[in-house]
């Protein structure tokens, strides 16, 4: 659900900055990319930590994006608040409609993910997605940019994520025995092009947080850039396809 904005006009909205820490920061990194591609509209992502130490080009054609699982997070509402001082429409995304960076929304989407328990963002991450493909359908719909077929066979298969997770979840026992044989890899580089980069930079942000084994995610073209280097039969590269 969206709801009512206030004081909006969305004929003035010429850019969208998307602002998040972390695993709401990949998600942000996915919005851009779908609204960017549905719509046409110009759409920036910036940690909440960089964006409130500089003079941002922010004003009140500027539709600011906070997205947060917990929507405390000091720094994220923190860009909120300058953003909003600029003149700006604050939209929040996030898991708790009853947080302190919900109460600066103008306009608010709840993402439904039921609380998150253990420390790691997990299925929040995946309600962040739906909630900014299901704002990306919107727009796409509002301006005309993309046909009726295509939008859709998006919400068909939209709604067919519950299954595929199912179908990956009967993987279990071969996800297990991977797991096991790379259990003691003190390190781990994750590589991935387009929509998918996202993945590889989350993949890698669990792995560190959830088993402490060293990761990096890469843009796979940037891997011959340097990280190359590291390549040896002792590093795992787990490809995102
Ligand atoms: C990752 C994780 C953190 C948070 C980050 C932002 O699993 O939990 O990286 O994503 O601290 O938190 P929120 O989304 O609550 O603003």
């Amino acid at each position: 659900m969206i709801s009512e904005a206030k004081n909006y006009q969305p004929h003035y909205l010429n850019r969208i900055q998307i602002i998040a820490c972390g695993t709401s920061l990949h998600a942000a990194m996915v919005g851009k990319y779908i609204i960017e591609d549905f719509t046409g509209i110009a759409v920036d992502v910036e940690p909440s930590s960089e964006y409130i130490y500089r003079k941002t080009v922010t004003n009140s054609n500027t539709l600011v994006i906070g997205a947060s699982q917990s929507g405390e997070t000091a720094d994220t509402i923190t860009a909120i608040r300058q953003a909003k001082e600029k003149g700006a429409h604050a939209l929040i995304i996030t898991n708790r409609p009853d947080s302190s960076m919900a109460r600066y929304a103008d306009s608010l989407i709840p993402v439904n993910a039921g609380i998150e328990i253990s420390v790691a963002a997990t299925k929040s991450y995946t309600a962040q997605l739906l909630a900014f493909y299901l704002l990306a359908i919107k727009l796409a719909e509002t301006k005309n940019t993309l046909s009726k077929e295509f939008l859709r066979n998006l919400k068909h298969e939209l709604i067919q994520i519950p299954v595929k997770l199912e179908k990956i979840l009967s993987h279990k026992e071969d996800i297990q025995k991977v797991a096991k044989k790379f259990a003691n890899h003190r390190n781990f580089i994750f590589i991935a092009r387009g929509i998918n980069l996202a993945t590889a930079l989350e993949g890698a942000l669990k792995l560190k947080e959830i088993s402490y084994i060293n990761a990096t995610g890469y843009a796979a073209g940037e891997l011959k850039h340097g990280p190359i280097a590291m390549l040896d039969d002792t590093m795992p590269v787990l490809s995102i396809l």
